[in-house]
C-alpha cells in the first residue's frame, strides 16, 4: 500500500511538472505571436487606441495631455520602451498601466499600429 502511494506521488509530480513545462512553452508562444489576435479583437483594440488612448494622446495621436504617438514621433523610440510604458504606465505621471486589460501580444500589436500610423 505504501509503495502504491509512493508511485502515485511520483506520477502526480511528473504530471504537474509536464503541465508546467507545457504551460510555459505555450504562454511564451502566446506572448510572441501577435498574429493570433482575432479580427474582432483588432477592431476593439483600434477603438481603444482612438478613444481611450486618444483622450490623452489626441484622437489623431498628435498629442494632448500625453505626447504625440505618430510614426514620426515614435520612429527613434524602441519597441521595448513603448511596450513597457503601455503595460506598466509611468508612475508619477497620468500615463496609466494597461496590463490588467491588455496582453503582451495585444500591446505588441498596438505598437505595430502606432509605428505604422493609426489612420
Ligand atoms: C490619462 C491620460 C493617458 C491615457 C488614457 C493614456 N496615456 Fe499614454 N501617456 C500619458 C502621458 C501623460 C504620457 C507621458 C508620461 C511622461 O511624462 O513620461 C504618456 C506616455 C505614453 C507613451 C510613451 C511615449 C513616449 O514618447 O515616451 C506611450 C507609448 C503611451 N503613452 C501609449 C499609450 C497607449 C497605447 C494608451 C492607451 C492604451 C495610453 N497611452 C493611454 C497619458 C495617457
Amino acid at each position: 500500500m505504501a509503495r502504491y502511494n509512493d508511485n502515485n506521488t511520483v506520477r502526480v509530480f511528473l504530471f504537474v511538472l509536464l503541465a508546467m513545462l507545457f504551460n510555459t512553452v505555450y504562454a511564451a508562444d502566446e506572448i510572441l505571436n501577435s498574429e493570433n489576435i482575432s479580427s474582432p479583437r483588432r477592431v476593439e483594440l483600434r477603438n481603444l487606441l482612438l478613444q481611450d488612448c486618444g483622450s490623452c494622446h489626441g484622437m489623431t495621436m498628435q498629442g494632448g495631455l500625453g505626447p504625440a504617438l505618430t510614426p514620426e514621433a515614435l520612429k527613434n523610440k524602441s519597441r521595448i520602451m513603448l511596450e513597457t510604458t503601455i503595460l506598466s504606465g509611468r508612475p508619477g505621471t497620468p500615463m496609466p498601466p494597461w496590463d490588467k486589460l491588455l496582453t503582451r501580444a495585444e500591446v505588441s500589436w498596438l505598437v505595430d499600429v502606432l509605428y505604422a500610423g493609426v489612420n
